[in-house]
């Protein structure tokens, strides 16, 4: 390729280049993998970067001042994730989501944002563009997010109490701040809010009673607040077994002090199983990727922040569509490759955990969640 890239930094994971068939129907929005599961989602990660150091993420002890992120010239330009992101599109992908490390520190990153913004799909439709942030830099940012036609976001918050927070977070940055950008995303006008809670056993499983009152008080039906299984992405957060809460616990916690009743799924694929305050006061959601595998319906596809596709969030292995755009090759070739990488699909890791050794990668690293992206 004859790029002259960080080769620490760049060869972190195993990836090889797409082959390009050589004979290819165009895209119809119609790709399926070998499990029969389309190509609906991607997940974009804009940065490897984040300015929190939480405990199960990005541990301070692995990414210190030593930890080689990614060099600025490895990453894929914001014209080179358009181009990336409508050939997807082209495939099927109606949802696209920006995520990091912490997408709002990539410089105007609003820019992609309109960029994004302004591809259709094949019926027309404009993207569902939406961004996972954990808040920061969201009350300087809201507004120019929803100026350039963002209206959905998620925001990681993981405790109410300043000490748990701060603690899990370990750089000591505010809860109240996380709620103010919140606030600012709600007045901005980013109208669907969604707020993620990792549950820890132990550390801030006390919070789920505190954070869910506080959201239901303060947002009523303008947040949803979503409760997630800590899993065991990545190599790096020692996870353990003992550390997950099920979410039919956290459930049973909420159930003691607010009465709740199911609600259908919306769409084929969700990741969340949702219910709500019989009082009418909001919903909440729960993730439970470990307890309650949903990889039969999993379409989602993600893209690394030098551009390369991962099929799944426990994938050793991904696929280099950045050698592909910066050798020359054409939209039809990328169309192509992509399209023989998802047919060839059949990632299902956390249906398979539960018979596999949780932890073992197989050998070859996992990908780690601040790289790929929740
Ligand atoms: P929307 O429906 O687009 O709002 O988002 P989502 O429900 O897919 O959820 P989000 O991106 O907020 O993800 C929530 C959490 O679910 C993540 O932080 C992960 O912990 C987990 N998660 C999301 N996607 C996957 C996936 O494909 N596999 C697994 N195992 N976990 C996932
Ligand atoms: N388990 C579950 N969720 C995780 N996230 C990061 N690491 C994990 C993990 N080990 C979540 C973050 C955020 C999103 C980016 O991914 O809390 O909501
Ligand atoms: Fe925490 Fe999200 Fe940053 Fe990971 S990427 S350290 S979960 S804020
Ligand atoms: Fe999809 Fe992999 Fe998650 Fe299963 S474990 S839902 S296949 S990303």
């Amino acid at each position: 390729m004859g790029e002259s890239v960080n080769p620490l930094a760049d060869l972190r994971y195993a990836a090889t280049v797409p082959r390009i068939p050589e004979h290819a129907e165009p895209p119809n929005g119609r790709l399926a993998d070998r499990l029969g599961r389309p190509l609906r989602d991607l997940r974009i990660s804009v940065t490897d970067r984040c300015n929190f150091r939480c405990t199960y993420c990005m541990p301070k002890e692995v990414f210190d001042r030593d930890y080689r992120f990614l060099p600025h010239k490895s990453l894929l330009t914001f014209e080179e994730i358009t181009r990336i992101a409508r050939l997807f599109i082209a495939h099927g992908v109606h949802k696209v989501r920006l995520t990091g490390g912490e997408p709002l520190l990539r410089k105007d990153i609003e820019a992609l944002v309109a960029q994004l913004a302004q591809l259709r799909t094949a019926a027309g439709e404009r993207l569902d563009i939406a961004v996972t942030t954990n808040g920061s830099l969201l009350e300087r940012k809201a507004h120019a997010l929803h100026e350039a036609g963002l209206e959905r976001i998620t925001v990681s918050l993981d405790a109410l109490d300043e000490s748990v927070f701060q603690r899990m977070n370990d750089v000591g940055f505010a809860a109240a701040d996380v709620l103010r950008g919140i606030d600012a995303a709600l007045a901005a006008g980013i109208a669907r809010v969604k707020i993620n809670m990792v549950v820890k056993r132990g550390t801030n499983d006390r919070e789920i009673v505190p954070l869910a009152r506080h959201v239901r008080e303060r947002y009523g039906r303008r947040a949803a607040l979503r409760f997630i299984e800590y899993m065991d992405v990545g190599a790096s957060n020692g996870w353990r077994m003992d550390e997950v809460l099920p979410s039919a616990e956290v459930r049973a916690r909420l159930a003691a002090v607010f009465a709740l009743e199911p609600l259908e799924a919306t769409a084929r694929g969700e990741t969340a199983q949702r219910w709500r305050y019989a009082d009418g006061a909001g919903e909440v959601g729960f993730v439970s990727s470990v307890t309650q595998a949903f990889c039969r319906d999993c379409n989602r596809a993600r893209l690394s922040t030098e551009g390369k596709l991962f099929l799944c969030l426990f994938a050793t292995h991904g696929h280099d569509l950045r050698a592909l755009l910066r050798g020359g090759a054409s939209d039809e070739d990328i169309a192509a490759a992509i399209g023989l990488v998802w047919r060839g699909r059949e990632d299902r890791y956390s249906e398979l955990r539960s018979a596999a050794q949780p932890g073992a990668g197989g050998g070859s690293r996992r990908v780690e969640m601040h790289y790929i992206g929740g």
